[in-house]
């Protein structure tokens, strides 16, 4: 086993769940920080100091980083269109979880500090289109921002580039475009459009009611990652020297429409569609630029959106036939 003890939040979530896993794979001492009960975690490795802690407080974050080496800071209040666009203070408080983080690694002398930003940063005048041109990392600027998740997370990127720069903090951060995988949120109103499709896709053909309820007109673009590249980027950015925010996301852009399609292919059946304009749509367009994460690390996401929800749409299956637990909060 290595000596350093590296902590990741947000460890009862859907990515933080799986990083966890994936370091103790590596031999890593972990401790797991989530504010949900234990019980409703997605995933616990016996193996790791599990705790559940509230981590907007600051003394919980003290308590966090306490003998840690490296940080990796996934704790948010989010979800997928369906959560950030009713629920914009909730979002928007998740700044207390990142301000506090970075003060107590700052206090605590840790080496390596990791921020999960979003895509939501991007401004929103340069995606107005579904068929736009992919978002390079200086598009976030002059600011027009998701409005309150990814208000948040502009902000606390710049608190990370602040820390860095004034007191000599070593922070990463990585802007995730769209991530999806078996064991995160499917159902209950987080849930993106990936996991949501697989679920609604499910339901017709078991229930033999062969209609689909889509959101928006499905001409909305977007890519989305799978999650062992997210897993992959997100550590090579961590130990990388790329000090700015860089993408991590996939740059194989679909329509809703296509994304249906190949649900639809792998489920083995054909839905009416029924298009609901007036749910959460979020912008018309958005891709990721991969030029710079293929410059600086010489790698970029590559799992084929088609594979992924392969594993994707198996897992949510088992979850429905077993009528296992999804966690609502
Ligand atoms: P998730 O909701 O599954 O996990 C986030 C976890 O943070 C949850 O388990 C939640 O309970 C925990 N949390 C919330 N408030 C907390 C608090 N006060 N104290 C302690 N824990 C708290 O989400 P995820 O998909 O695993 O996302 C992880 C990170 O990546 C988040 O920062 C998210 O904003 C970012 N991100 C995710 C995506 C995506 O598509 N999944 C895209 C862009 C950015
Ligand atoms: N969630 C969801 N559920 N979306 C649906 C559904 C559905 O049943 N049907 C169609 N969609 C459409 C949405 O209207 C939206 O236009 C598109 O699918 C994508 O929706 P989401 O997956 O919910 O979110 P997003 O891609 O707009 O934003 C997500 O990704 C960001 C990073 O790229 C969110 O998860 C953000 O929180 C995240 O930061």
């Amino acid at each position: 086993m290595k000596s350093e003890l590296v902590l990741v939040t947000g460890a009862g979530g859907f990515i933080g769940g799986h990083l966890v896993a994936d370091l103790v794979k590596k031999g890593f001492r972990v401790r797991a920080v989530d504010h949900k009960p234990l019980t409703d975690w997605w995933q616990k490795q016996p193996e790791v100091e599990n705790l559940s802690l509230d981590l907007e407080k600051l003394e919980n974050c003290r308590t966090a980083v306490q003998g840690v080496e490296e940080v990796y800071n996934l704790a948010a209040d989010m979800g997928g269109m369906g959560f950030i666009e009713h629920n914009k203070a909730l979002c928007m408080l998740s700044v207390l979880i990142n301000t506090h983080m970075l003060l107590a690694a700052r206090e605590a002398g840790v080496k390596r500090f990791f921020f999960s930003s979003s895509a939501c940063v991007y401004a929103a005048n340069k995606q107005t289109k579904t068929d736009l041109t992919a978002l390079k990392e200086e598009d976030a600027y002059p600011a027009m921002p998701e409005d309150g998740y990814g208000w948040e997370k502009l902000f606390s990127e710049r608190m990370c580039r602040h820390f860095r720069e004034d007191f000599g903090l070593v922070t990463r951060m990585a802007r995730y475009h769209n991530v999806y995988g078996p064991q995160g949120t499917w159902k209950g109103g987080r849930e993106k459009a990936p996991a949501a499709t697989c679920r609604k896709v499910i339901e017709a053909k078991l229930s033999g009611n062969r209609e689909i309820e889509i959101w928006g007109d499905g001409h909305q673009t977007r890519s989305f990652m799978f999650i062992e590249d997210c897993l992959f980027g997100t550590q090579k950015i961590m130990h990388s020297e790329i000090v700015d925010a860089i993408n991590l996301g996939s740059n194989e852009l679909v329509s809703i429409n296509q994304l249906v399609d190949i649900v639809e292919e792998i489920a083995g059946v054909e839905l009416k569609r029924k298009y609901n304009l007036s749910a959460p749509k979020g912008v018309n367009g958005r891709n990721s630029d991969n030029t710079l994460i293929q410059e600086l690390l010489g790698w970029q996401p590559s799992i084929r959106l088609r594979d992924g929800l392969e594993r994707t749409y198996a897992w949510i299956y088992d979850q429905i036939v077993t009528n296992a637990p999804c966690p609502i909060y």
